[in-house]
């Protein structure tokens, strides 16, 4: 076997993970889930969990993977790589929880795309004299197109990770990244320039303090958590296995989660002033990027051009995630069935797409079908963000924190002999989990 694949630089490294951070998790879904919960409550609870439970976790996952040299399976071997222990099981419903987000996944994302593709065209100004809400789900409904849009996003994912770890993913997200940043900041500086947008920055940042005593706001900011920064997945396990030591961990930890939170808080600082200038509500929910926002741009000035920036950089933040998402199942393929790296991403990426048929078409041929009340795509979403990321974080925090031994789990994420790791090793031992356990038996009672 050849030697195993690396990343060229410290740069590209830490570009490629912010790129799975960030995604539509910072624009569609933070503006979403923080519209509904309340705007300025909801982010300090937020920024607390990403700060005592993200980074904590973000660390532990980056270092079981450099650790192991493998794919997200052999990130849960206990003594070697190859071990046959049981906490590899994790390690494979990591795989399918990789496969499973990335196949409703990329259905948005190529609702993203198909609005940039409109947006550039112009159909996307011309053809919604009724209104965006009928042409939203008009859109999401129509048949085939959704599916159309789905595989070209899963179609340019699959170039990329075709690519390779270098030649693939690190170049190119060593370009969109810095692209997207520069967007998402000159976006917020127009949002907050309109007339009327203070009442939005206030919304976003000045907390309402009685919305503290909201259980569900806890239980969304988690979920939200560990969706934007992509955490429990073996995403950051896998891109983690081709660092060469020497890279100190938790320096390129806090840069993720930094980046991470950032673009959140820009995006949001480029959403709701905007909505609240045209008096528009915050709490539309799912539909807040694709019936309340192109409203806006339709009528501000300059909104065409606004909001053709607007949708691309929401499909490449999307297409760098997906990459990531993508990059799981296909190492382990590579790894464990002796594929090539293109055989195996042909075959990840079309079992992904027929995987993510009934989220795609479930608007249209098959919105008869309904979930807990949700439709399919909504009852998916649901099912990983409140179960299976908690699950896979409470697994990391767990292997990390209590199966490995301790000196191991310190060395390996460059933290012995250092205060900082015993902070470190005690919030994975006793604070990350009991809080996921807390949160997830509130939303079993729920
Ligand atoms: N973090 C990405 C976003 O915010 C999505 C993502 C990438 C993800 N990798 C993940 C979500 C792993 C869950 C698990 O859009």
């Amino acid at each position: 076997m050849s030697a195993r694949e690396q990343w060229g630089t410290r740069t590209g490294f830490v570009l490629a993970t912010i790129g799975s951070a960030v995604g539509l998790g910072n624009i569609w879904r933070f503006a979403y889930v923080a519209g509904d919960n309340g705007g300025g409550v909801f982010l300090i609870v937020y920024l607390a969990f990403i700060l005592l439970i993200g980074l904590p976790l973000v660390i532990a996952e980056l270092s079981m993977g450099r650790r192991a040299q493998g794919d997200a399976v052999a990130a849960f071997s206990v003594t070697a790589p190859g071990d046959t222990g049981r906490w590899r099981l994790a390690g494979w419903l990591a795989v399918l929880g990789a496969a499973l987000i990335l196949s409703y996944y990329a259905v948005i994302a190529g609702w993203a795309l198909g609005y940039g593709v409109g947006a550039a065209t112009g159909t996307l100004w011309t053809a919604a004299a009724a209104g965006y809400g009928g042409y939203f789900r008009a859109f999401i409904g129509g048949g085939v197109e959704p599916v159309l849009w789905q595989a070209a996003m899963l179609a340019a994912a699959a170039l990329v990770v075709a690519g390779g770890v270098q030649g693939g993913i690190e170049r190119v997200n060593r370009w969109l990244m810095p692209t997207l940043a520069a967007i998402i900041v000159g976006l917020a500086i127009y949002a907050v320039s309109l007339p009327g947008s203070g009442a939005g920055v206030r919304f976003l940042l000045a907390p309402d303090w009685s919305a503290f005593g909201r259980p569900e706001v806890y239980a969304a900011a988690l979920g939200q958590a560990f969706f934007s920064l992509g955490v429990g997945m073996a995403v950051f396990a896998t891109y983690g296995s081709y660092l060469p030591r020497g890279f100190a961990l938790p320096a390129s930890a806090a840069a993720i989660v930094a980046g991470d939170t950032l673009f959140a808080v820009v995006a949001g600082l480029a959403i709701f002033p905007a909505v609240f200038a045209f008096g528009l509500d915050p709490a539309a929910g799912p539909e807040l990027a694709f019936i309340t926002l192109p409203q806006i741009f339709l009528a501000m000035p300059g909104g065409r051009i606004v909001g053709t920036l607007f949708f691309l950089l929401l499909t490449a933040a999307a297409l760098t995630s997906m990459v990531s998402l993508l990059e799981v199942p296909v190492a382990v393929a590579i790894r464990r069935l002796g594929a090539t790296r293109r055989t195996a991403t042909v075959a990840a990426t079309a079992a992904i797409f027929l995987l993510g048929l009934p989220s795609a078409l479930g608007f249209g041929l098959l919105a008869h079908i309904r979930i807990g009340g949700y439709g399919i795509l909504d009852a998916v979403d649901a099912a990983v963000s409140n179960l299976l990321l908690p699950a896979g974080g409470l697994a990391i925090a767990l292997f990390v924190g209590w199966r490995i031994e301790r000196a191991v789990a310190l060395r390996e994420a460059d933290l012995g002999g250092t205060r900082a790791g015993a902070v470190w090793l005690w919030l994975l031992r006793v604070a990350v989990p009991t809080a996921i356990a807390l949160i997830l038996l509130r939303s079993a009672l729920a």
